[in-house]
Formats: structure tokens, C-alpha cells, sequence
């Protein structure tokens, strides 16, 4: 066991656990953050996605070790005050069905925005392509990245 000291969604949060924990079980187990989701655990999914010094990342195979002082932000700390232009834009949309999937979606897709504002509808199936949905919403997916880019 070690304590780290990490910077989540904007606050000081420190945890006492072994080094190999992935950020995953961090988040959910130990900060109580659960709007990360659990897919499959070795990063083919994207269920799992969060932000690392505003990159998304998988955090089900990274290790808390790994993360130093990045600035980590999960879905409940994406936008305090109010919604995302990303969430607003899902709602327009309808995007979910069940739904297990969309946290990891909206943050990859608002990391993959603040890097490229104005993307194509090709280069939003390019970025997204990572985050797997069982239900099939990558029509709405990308309809409501277009809609968050203008
Ligand atoms: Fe992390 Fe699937 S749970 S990529």
C-alpha cells in the first residue's frame, strides 16, 4: 500500500492503496466517482475513459502509480456548472439506449473536440472508433459531435 495524492476534478484527493491499482477502481471504489464505467478491463472498450491533463485515457489499465499530479477528470467533474456542450448536444440527440457506455463516450469525444473544434464527420468515426457501443448509437454519437462542434 502507498498513499497518493491526486488531483481530481479539480480537488485534493488522497487515497491509500496499492501502486498496480487502476485508476478505475480508484475512482469507483475508493473516491466514489461511478460514473466511470468497468467494460472490459484491458482497454478495448473505452467504457472507462477519463481525462488526464485533458487527454482521455483509459483508466482501467492505468495504474494510479502512473498518474503523478496529472489533473484527472471524470464525468461528475467534466462540467460543474452545467452541462457540457457535449452533453447538451447528446440530449439533442437522443444518444443514449442503455447507456453503459456514454460516459466513456462524452469524454473521449470532449477531449477529441478541444483538440480538433471544427472536425469532419470522418474524423469524429476516426476518434471515436475506440469506444465501443452494444447498442449501436454511433449514428447519434457522431450527429451529436457534429451538432457540439458548431
Ligand atoms: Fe477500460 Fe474497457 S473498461 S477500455
Amino acid at each position: 500500500m502507498a498513499v497518493f495524492n491526486l488531483n481530481v476534478n479539480g480537488k485534493k484527493r488522497k487515497v491509500d492503496v496499492d501502486p498496480d491499482t487502476p485508476m478505475l477502481w480508484v475512482l469507483r471504489d475508493h473516491l466514489n466517482l461511478v460514473g466511470t464505467k468497468f467494460g472490459c478491463g484491458i482497454a478495448q472498450c473505452g467504457a472507462c475513459t477519463i481525462h488526464a491533463d485533458g487527454n482521455a485515457i483509459r483508466s482501467c489499465s492505468t495504474p494510479i502509480s502512473a498518474v503523478g499530479d496529472m489533473e484527472i477528470v471524470t464525468i461528475e467533474g467534466l462540467s460543474p456548472n452545467g452541462n457540457h456542450p457535449v452533453q447538451e448536444a447528446w440530449i439533442e440527440h437522443d444518444v443514449p439506449q442503455c447507456g453503459y457506455c456514454q460516459a466513456g463516450q462524452i469524454m473521449n469525444a470532449a477531449a477529441f473536440l478541444k483538440k480538433n473544434p471544427n472536425p469532419s464527420k470522418e474524423e469524429i468515426t476516426s476518434a471515436m472508433s475506440g469506444n465501443i457501443c452494444r447498442c449501436g448509437t454511433y449514428t447519434r454519437i457522431n450527429a451529436a459531435i457534429q451538432t457540439a462542434s458548431k
